[in-house]
């Protein structure tokens, strides 16, 4: 059952998205997908239900919503609050589904807002989410009628977790491609926006990133970055020696002046900082969707450290152009 729907994604793109793609990314969509064969059994119960387009969405709010309470019944609220314990923690949000509030760990609608004010006229725009996740940010941006707006981002449990949501919103500008940043060289020249938040201190080679997002770009297309760094005034990056606040796979964490050399060495222009602040448990906390530790159990408050004893997260977002 599950394969057929893969089967039937894959024509849906190439028919609305990319007509034909290029067979180098046939190759690279077919590669990604399957890998994430062996996990179908898994999903099986969710997705043979039937898919149904809900009749209310509103993605113009703080939790993405698809669908009301009363657009379902009690049997069938029953079954769909099972599927999204399912696919508990939810770490970004939040959403209303059908009248099921989840409270994410992530207030990504606090991240949204401060990125909202800088979209500019996104109208018949194409746009990338690089790291996508569950898609918060591809259904807040199709309300700003771009041409599409498409998500790389290889972890399977998002992918899973997008089409779930996908499957009740219906929405049709949207892409998410089930692979990473390593394969923007198959979109040379092409968007007009890329959004690239939460990404760069997670990889090896940040700067790497940024060449193959500078070249994914059409002739003044922007970038819009949020990225997690340290409070410094000198151009120095942290390199954990393991653990950062908890996590596994934090590698450089930049200060201002390190991401802003960055991307002036990546040919970026009209680089512009707008936001700059401790992340706050505020906005990274545990909820009842997310019952999991989260950054109050690794950051001391008042000294501003992280249990490794390192400083503690600061977050810069930045727009830049091509
Ligand atoms: C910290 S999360 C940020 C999610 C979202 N962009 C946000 O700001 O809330 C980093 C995301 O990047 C994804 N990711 C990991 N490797 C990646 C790659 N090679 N290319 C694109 N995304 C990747 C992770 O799976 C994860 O969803």
């Amino acid at each position: 059952m599950l394969q057929v729907y893969f089967e039937h994604l894959i024509d849906q793109r190439q028919r609305d998205y990319l007509s034909p793609p290029p067979a180098t990314l046939r190759r690279v969509r077919r590669a990604a997908l399957d890998k994430l064969k062996p996990q179908l059994p898994r999903y099986d119960d969710i997705f043979a239900l039937p898919a149904r387009a809900a009749q209310h969405r509103d993605f113009c709010s703080a939790a993405v919503t698809i669908g009301t309470a009363a657009e379902l019944d009690a049997d069938a609220r029953q079954t769909l609050w099972q599927h999204c314990h399912f696919f508990k923690p939810w770490k970004k949000g939040p959403w209303s589904l059908f009248g099921i509030d989840i409270d994410a760990e992530w207030r990504s609608d606090l991240k949204w807002q401060r990125l909202e004010k800088k979209l500019q006229d996104l109208h018949g725009k194409k746009i990338a989410d690089i790291g996508c996740h569950n898609g918060y940010f591809m259904f807040r941006l199709s309300a700003y009628a771009p041409d599409v707006v498409v998500g790389f981002e290889p972890n399977p449990r998002c992918y899973f977790s997008f089409h779930f949501l996908q499957r009740y919103a219906q929405v049709e500008n949207i892409y998410f491609e089930p692979f990473g940043f390593e394969h923007l060289d198959n979109y040379l020249a092409f968007f007009d926006l890329v959004l690239c938040l939460g990404v760069l201190y997670h990889h090896t080679d940040p700067v790497a990133v940024l060449r193959g997002i500078h070249r994914s770009l059409a002739k003044g297309g922007r970038v819009l970055i949020d990225c997690q760094g340290i409070n410094s005034p000198t151009p120095t990056l942290l390199l954990p020696a393991r653990r950062y606040a908890g996590a596994a796979g934090i590698w450089y964490l930049p200060s201002q002046q390190a991401l802003a050399h960055w991307l002036q060495r990546t040919n970026f222009r009209h680089i512009n900082f707008f936001y700059a602040d401790y992340l706050s448990p505020s906005e990274q906390r545990r909820t009842a969707w997310a019952d999991i530790d989260s950054l109050a159990d690794f950051v001391c408050g008042e000294r501003r450290t992280t249990v490794e004893g390192y400083p503690a997260p600061w977050r810069m977002y930045v727009e830049a152009s091509k």
